[in-house]
């Protein structure tokens, strides 16, 4: 066996600690993650006693800069006004650090913030070396001792210089770095035999990226072991259902099982508004229904799922760290403990960017790998309150005009997800000479590298104002059109 490099990160429950390990892999230092948590609350997570005494470089990441200072005999602080979130520019100070090589070239650095408590004094040793109208220790170091320590989150997109501060860091640390997509391929091919066996197979596909490059792959590793159940939930787009069937029957060579279960899952979502009983509700059907399938292939003993590292961080915390549940995501949160069925997800630790490359690795068309993701609940979750047939309705034929209005401008490879959702109340509003009294849409399109933060695509007014007259001259029942101005955090890209 390779010996490789080895980097720990320490996590003390961000959402976005595994972004730091897609920046890296497989590296050799200590690096300390953001979190939830406050450096005053009890239990708050401390990393592992000696850790400073090893010698080995470490970086201090929010929570991990917070957590430095604390046991290292700086001050943090909680405050009214020194909360933080979002983008913030930060300005070097006079003296140049290594692991800012490349940084400043314009006189400033864009980075993303998300912290409630500060710093106010830096430990002993420590120095100032990057500072933003609100973080004054926005970036500090002890250089002799290779101690790092950040306010904002360089693992993430909206700090376009933080994965140049790891790689920064990393040279520093004296690691080679030798994580490949073809290598990925070929490790997941063997886990997947080696997991499976001569067992049969069921992958719910939802005509996704997601689950279409897990079902290519599974099929690469045991080929007619494997049957696709395409569940129809009755939470599709317009013409979703016959683009998927009619795609994978004229692309692939695998057996595809075509479910409409619409029925069964719009009973059981009648009047239930509250998100996570929806998402649950949907996670325990599909899974009867791929349980039903399971039995009809003549007995499957696994299912394979498109499952990523987002819907994982977001759901439960990785190897049990402290991270906070935000949502249950269907396929991950809402699966029943006593499911007669094993799961194989040999995507689970990848993003989504990833999950494209390894994609085209496969060689699925490009069309398809460019597809704006879709959720597994589907519209149910971009219809707040209670779910009628009536709303879907509505919903469907608005977000079809508002994608057609998007691949017109030319718009669609821009963004990477953009829909619309139907809000649950009705508006006055005035048609010809009467008056109406209909729904209000919320329109929605952000830009992202990997579903974890986002930011809101800034339309023109004109293409605005031209989609909205468009969605209420076609859609009947809808009087009002709002457009969402929100990025993640703090909001989330889906309304539930
Ligand atoms: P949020 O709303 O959590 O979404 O910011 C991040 C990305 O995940 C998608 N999403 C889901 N995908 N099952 C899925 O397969 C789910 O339950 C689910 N919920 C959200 C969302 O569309 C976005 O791309």
């Amino acid at each position: 066996m390779t010996q490789h490099d080895r980097l720990l990160i320490i996590d003390f429950g961000s959402q976005v600690t595994q972004l730091i390990a897609r920046r890296l892999r497989e590296l050799n230092v200590y690096i300390f993650s953001g979190g939830p948590a406050s450096v005053f609350a009890e239990g708050a997570p401390m990393p592992p006693k000696g850790v400073f005494d090893l010698g080995v470089p470490i970086l201090g990441i929010c929570y991990g800069q917070q957590v430095m200072m604390h046991c290292l005999g700086g001050r943090v602080e909680r405050g009214h006004g020194t909360a933080e979130f979002g983008r913030a520019y930060v300005t070097p100070t006079e003296e140049r650090l290594e692991i800012l090589e490349g940084w400043f070239a314009d006189g400033r650095e864009q980075v993303w913030m998300s912290h409630g408590d500060h710093v106010s004094a830096i430990a002993p040793g420590f120095k100032v070396y990057g500072t933003s109208p609100n973080a004054p220790f926005a970036i500090t170091a002890d250089p002799a001792r290779r101690f790092f320590a950040v306010q904002f989150h360089p693992e993430v997109h909206h700090t376009p210089k933080g994965a140049k501060l790891y790689e920064n860091f990393v040279r520093l640390a004296g690691f080679k770095g030798d994580w490949t997509m073809g290598a990925y391929r070929e490790e997941a091919i063997r886990k997947i035999r080696e997991q499976v066996g001569d067992q049969k197979v069921i992958c719910g596909l939802s005509g996704g990226v997601d689950s279409s490059v897990a079902a290519v792959l599974i099929h690469e590793a045991i080929g007619d072991q494997l049957t696709c159940v395409f569940v129809d939930h009755g939470l599709l787009r317009l013409g979703e259902a016959e683009q998927v069937v009619t795609m994978f029957r004229d692309h692939y060579n695998m057996p595809l099982i075509h479910a409409d279960e619409s029925d069964l899952f719009l009973g059981a979502l009648e009047g239930i508004s509250d998100p996570e009983v929806k998402r649950k509700t949907i996670g325990r059907l599909f899974i009867e229904v791929f349980e039903k399938h399971a039995k009809s292939v003549g007995g499957a003993t696994f299912l394979a799922q498109g499952t990523l590292y987002p819907d994982v961080i977001e759901s439960v915390s990785f190897s049990g760290g402290p991270s906070v549940t935000i949502k249950s995501h269907h396929n991950v949160g809402g699966l029943p403990e006593k499911m007669g069925m094993k799961l194989v997800e040999p995507l689970r630790e990848l993003f989504k960017d990833e999950v494209r490359a390894l994609g085209r690795e496969l060689g699925l068309p490009e069309a398809f790998i460019g597809r704006h993701p879709f959720p597994g609940p589907g519209l149910a979750i971009r219809c707040p309150g209670e779910i009628t047939r009536e709303k879907l309705d509505i919903l469907r034929r608005a977000d079809a005009v508002y994608i057609d209005q998007i691949r017109k401008h030319g718009l669609y490879d821009e963004i990477w997800q953009a829909f619309a959702a139907i809000l649950p109340m009705r508006t006055v509003g005035v048609m010809g000479d009467g008056r109406t009294y209909d729904y209000a849409l919320a329109l929605r399109a952000v830009t992202s590298v990997d579903g974890m933060t986002a930011d809101y695509y800034p339309f023109t007014h004109d293409f605005l104002g031209e989609t909205a007259t468009r969605i209420i001259n076609e859609v009947q029942g809808v009087n009002r059109v709002f457009y969402d101005c929100t990025s993640k955090p703090p909001g989330t890209i889906e309304l539930e």
